[in-house]
């Protein structure tokens, strides 16, 4: 085995390809370019009657419930934010009736999680869920929704649950939007991109050995920066969860657009940044900031696109393939899997069962 790789958390990565195929099998209408999905229970009128859209989970599951929101406003125009359900459940919220509110969870059973959909459920509002886990209690108390057929995932680590989240939200965004305002261009566009992932996935993991270098240097500093803006931010901060929760080196993720606002004072030969720039609306911004890190002396991992101009910045750059720019985050958040589980087997760390977590907390 090369570079100490085994284990659950290195089989659930490489298991993602093939988990991404799982949670899309028969569920893409090439035809019409949208997504069937029998499980949410929402006729057409009912599904164009919401107005709202919200996300709750927990930990990776709320990060990528952010990667969710977007898709959902891209996809289906409709305003969708996530908030993590451990604070959503303590603050009293306005359940309103034309909300719809997802849950997602991959166990199926994280306390706070659950007790969000009973506080949604006891004052009148719907709730799906995106579960994992088949009959467990989420997917019970739920009123509909989508299994991610990831397989089971035993490390503590979330990889390829997120991933089939991620495709799972994609569905739901593309069913949303077909009934509303998705023309079926658009649709088809979607639908093809979405068949091309599973192999694109394949083709980022691929990329494992030559990130072992990188995550070997991140691994000697204390402390790091994950960022990213609009798509890339809920990338950043999964980045950064994933790194401190297995090589407890403090990790935070921050809008790039926020440093001058504050962490920019932080940066030195000793922090360095793992930056997320997209090809998109924003590259050019993004390279600017990056410039404002390397001018401090603060050492740079870029993850971008193939084709990105990144001028004469000194870093070590990752490309991913490009999908359609909406499902452009997973594929850049899987070099930060690699990068957290190459650093913390460096460190000699238990990789599948970091200190202090447990893989669902399903009591108070
Ligand atoms: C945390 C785990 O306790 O629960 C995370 O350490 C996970 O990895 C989170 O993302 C949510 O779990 P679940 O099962 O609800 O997706």
């Amino acid at each position: 085995v090369e570079h100490g790789e085994g284990g659950h958390m290195w089989r659930e990565m490489q298991d993602q390809s093939a988990a991404a195929e799982r949670v899309l099998r028969g569920r893409l209408d090439e035809r019409f370019g949208t997504a069937h999905l029998g499980g949410l229970n929402m006729d057409a009128r009912e599904t164009r009657a919401i107005r709202r859209v919200k996300i709750l989970g927990c930990g990776s599951a709320y990060y990528v419930g952010q990667m969710g929101a977007s898709l959902i406003e891209e996809l289906a125009r409709i305003p969708a934010d996530a908030e993590a359900a451990s604070e959503f459940r303590y603050r009293d919220p306005v359940i309103e009736p034309d909300t719809l509110y997802v849950a997602v969870s991959q166990s199926g059973e994280t306390i706070d999680t659950l007790l969000a959909v009973q506080e949604v459920r006891r004052k009148g509002g719907r709730v799906v869920g995106l579960v994992n886990v088949v009959g467990s209690a989420i997917a019970r108390e739920v009123d509909g929704g989508i299994y991610l057929h990831a397989g089971p995932e035993v490390a503590v680590a979330s990889t390829k649950a997120l991933t089939t989240m991620f495709l799972a939200f994609s569905l739901l965004a593309l069913q949303l939007g077909r009934v509303r305002d998705l023309s079926i261009s658009d649709g088809k566009r979607i639908v093809a991109a979405l068949q091309a992932l599973p192999d694109q996935v394949e083709e980022v993991m691929s990329l494992s050995d030559s990130l072992v270098e990188v995550a070997e240097q991140l691994a000697a500093a204390d402390s790091l920066f994950f960022v990213g803006r609009v798509r890339g931010f809920p990338v950043a901060r999964e980045g950064a969860q994933k790194f401190k929760e297995i090589t407890y080196r403090h990790a935070e993720a921050y809008q790039t657009s926020e440093l001058k606002h504050g962490p920019l004072a932080l940066i030195s030969a000793a922090v360095p940044t793992v930056a997320i720039v997209p090809q998109d609306e924003l590259t050019d911004r993004n390279v600017g900031a990056l410039h404002e890190i390397a001018a401090r002396g603060g050492p740079l991992v870029v993850v971008t696109h193939p084709g990105v101009d990144l001028g004469d910045v000194p870093c070590r750059r990752f490309d991913v393939p490009r999908s359609e720019r909406e499902l452009d985050p997973i594929l850049l958040t899987l070099p930060l899997q690699l990068l957290a589980y190459h650093a913390a087997s460096h460190l000699g760390l238990d990789v599948d069962k970091p200190r202090n977590l447990a893989k669902s907390v399903t009591v108070e």
